[in-house]
């Protein structure tokens, strides 16, 4: 078994296979000022590879990784495993209008074609509860950083409120408030657009409290500023963020800072400032169970 890591996730890649204690090799890219991808891989590949690369920034990304599995596949590879700890195109999985790609069923379908197991934490899934629903494979694997982030709350804070900003933030506010035994709030967030959120807190007392948002991800980061700007109005005593996936697209972490957020931490599942809470154990131990 081999790691080939693409340069993006590097870091992280070395540390899963410290964890796996299994050898590592890079992809080489080189783009062309076209735009298109030159990439090469190690020649001797065993039978065996798990090809590392979180697929934020995903139009590029899908394209390399397209050759970077059927390369593999020519040098004789049987067994390709994909950890992409942030998968792309998760959240569409209906046609809200007609015409409209359902790319979550097309990306699901292809990465299904060129993997044997796909492996990710914490995927955007809105209307169904299985990964093998959108990626047709036996080992499509769904992996949660819910205690990788208790645990780290639980180095940082004696006490503290969670405060997840809409219901699809439920399912990881309840896993960290079990395993912290912080107690939480759910907000009611509507999304009017790309970068227009409207929302409302719950009742409860934030006063004086310290609070920690909880989400799955920052992308234009209005979700975390338009949280942090309400508790901060209700008397919260200081207000930090803990994200899965540190997205942030163009002004996002400018514009969360702006809200009065004390501090953002994040998992590594992709390469940020923020990302302090490391997936490799986690990811290690699936990658463990399905070998
Ligand atoms: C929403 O369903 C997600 O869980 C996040 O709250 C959302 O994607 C965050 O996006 P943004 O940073 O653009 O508000």
């Amino acid at each position: 078994m081999l790691i080939l890591a693409f340069p993006d996730y590097l870091p992280q890649a070395k540390r899963l296979a410290l964890a796996l204690g299994a050898p590592l090799q890079k992809v080489d890219l080189h783009q062309f000022p076209d735009g298109e991808s030159l990439l090469r891989l190690p020649v001797d590949l065993p039978k065996h590879i798990i090809i590392c690369r979180s697929l934020n920034q995903p139009n590029d990304k899908l394209i390399e990784l397209l050759l970077c599995a059927k390369t593999a596949r020519q040098q004789g590879v049987q067994r390709i495993t994909l950890v992409a700890p942030y998968l792309c195109y998760m959240r569409q999985d209906i046609a809200n209008q007609p015409g409209e790609a359902v790319s979550q069923r097309i990306i699901g379908q292809m990465l299904a074609e060129l993997f044997d197991d796909v492996i990710t934490v914490d995927p955007h899934l809105h209307r169904i509860s299985r990964l093998n629903q959108a990626i047709p494979i036996d080992n499509a694997i769904s992996l949660s950083a819910t205690d990788e982030i208790g645990l780290f709350l639980l180095q940082h804070f004696k006490h503290a409120v969670l405060l997840g900003p809409d219901s699809e933030s439920v399912q990881w506010v309840v896993a960290i408030a079990k395993k912290t035994g912080f107690e939480y709030s759910i907000a009611e967030k509507v999304r009017q657009g790309d970068t227009q959120v409207s929302m409302c807190l719950a009742e409860f007392d934030f006063h004086n409290k310290p609070v920690v948002i909880i989400d799955d991800m920052a992308s234009t980061g209005r979700t975390l500023a338009k949280a942090t700007g309400l508790l901060l109005a209700a008397g919260a005593q200081r207000v930090y963020a803990v994200i899965t996936h540190p997205l942030f697209c163009q002004d996002a972490e400018a514009h969360i800072m702006q809200a009065g957020v004390q501090q953002i931490w994040s998992t590594d599942s992709i390469s940020h400032t923020s990302a302090c809470i490391h997936l490799d154990k986690l990811l290690a131990q699936a990658i463990k169970e399905i070998l």
